[in-house]
């Protein structure tokens, strides 16, 4: 079997006095996309800044590639070769679309690698290249979720962490940010975290998934085991196997596009 890439052993994470992931453990496997399903507030993001270490844990572990990276600073876990595209996208709105690839390769010495992965991304995003001397302000909700994963891929990492990456999108704008997903994790062998509330999408997209209630993993198998549950379809995928609870969402943040 493949060996993992990432684990979390019984990681414990806190604001204050609010405790929002208790005692999560996890396995990510290399060359796989792994997903966490669960419902607003569940913690899925603490479980991803926990890994990426915006947020250092009151117990637990965090091992990347058999090394520990528990509570390291965030700049270190990057360099190993972990990068994280936070919930909201966070693009750099006043630099361009390029000049946000660029930074995306800012620890890299490898020019022709970093021209080469370039070419990639717009051939995957052709839009950001078409706007690559625009303001990334100026782009849409769509777009910058595009340009954010970009420059994810533009410093080579070999696991992505991604934070809701359907967070305020049409349900075909989802369709296409997923189908690359998938492209990059089956062509560059990239491991992926996927953290979602469109258990739809990320079932179809994911092989192995993990159920996340009030901070504890309730459920884990992979997903075409998932997708057949019970459970899983009232609660997570709607009555229908349709994404009409993405549909919804997308109402109600409509304004995120
Ligand atoms: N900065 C913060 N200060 C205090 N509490 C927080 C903070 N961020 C998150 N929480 C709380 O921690 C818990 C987990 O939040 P988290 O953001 O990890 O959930 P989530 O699964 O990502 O939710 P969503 O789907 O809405 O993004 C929630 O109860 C939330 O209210
Ligand atoms: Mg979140």
């Amino acid at each position: 079997m493949t060996a993992e890439i990432l684990q979390l052993l019984n990681v414990e994470s806190a604001y204050g006095p609010i405790k929002a992931i208790r005692g999560v453990s996890l396995k990510v496997r290399q060359g796989e996309i792994a997903t966490v399903l669960g419902s607003n507030g569940a913690g899925k993001t603490t479980i991803l800044k926990t890994i990426s270490g915006i947020i250092d844990p009151r117990k637990g572990s965090v091992q990347f590639k058999g090394m520990d990276i528990t509570a390291k600073d965030p700049a270190f876990i990057v360099q190993q070769g972990l990068s994280h595209v936070p919930e909201g996208r966070e693009v750099f709105p006043l630099l361009s679309v390029k000049d946000n690839l660029v930074m995306g390769a800012y620890t890299r010495q490898d020019r022709d690698g970093v021209a080469r992965d370039m070419e990639t991304v717009f051939g995957y995003f052709p839009i950001l290249r078409e706007r690559a001397g625009q303001d990334a302000g100026l782009l849409s909700g769509g777009q910058q979720q595009m340009l954010a994963i970009s420059r994810a891929i533009m410093a080579a990492p070999q696991l992505i962490l991604l934070d809701e990456p359907s967070l305020g999108l049409s349900p075909k704008l989802t369709k296409e940010i997923f189908e690359i997903v998938v492209r990059i994790n089956r062509e560059r062998g990239t491991t992926i975290l996927l953290v979602e509330q469109n258990a739809n999408m990320a079932l179809n997209a994911a092989d192995y998934g993990y159920v996340l209630e009030n901070g504890r993993i309730v459920m884990e198998d992979r997903c075409d085991r998932l997708r057949e549950k019970d459970d899983i379809k009232e609660f997570y995928l709607g009555m229908k196997d349709d994404g009409v609870r993405g549909e919804r969402r997308w109402k109600k943040k409509k304004t995120w596009r």
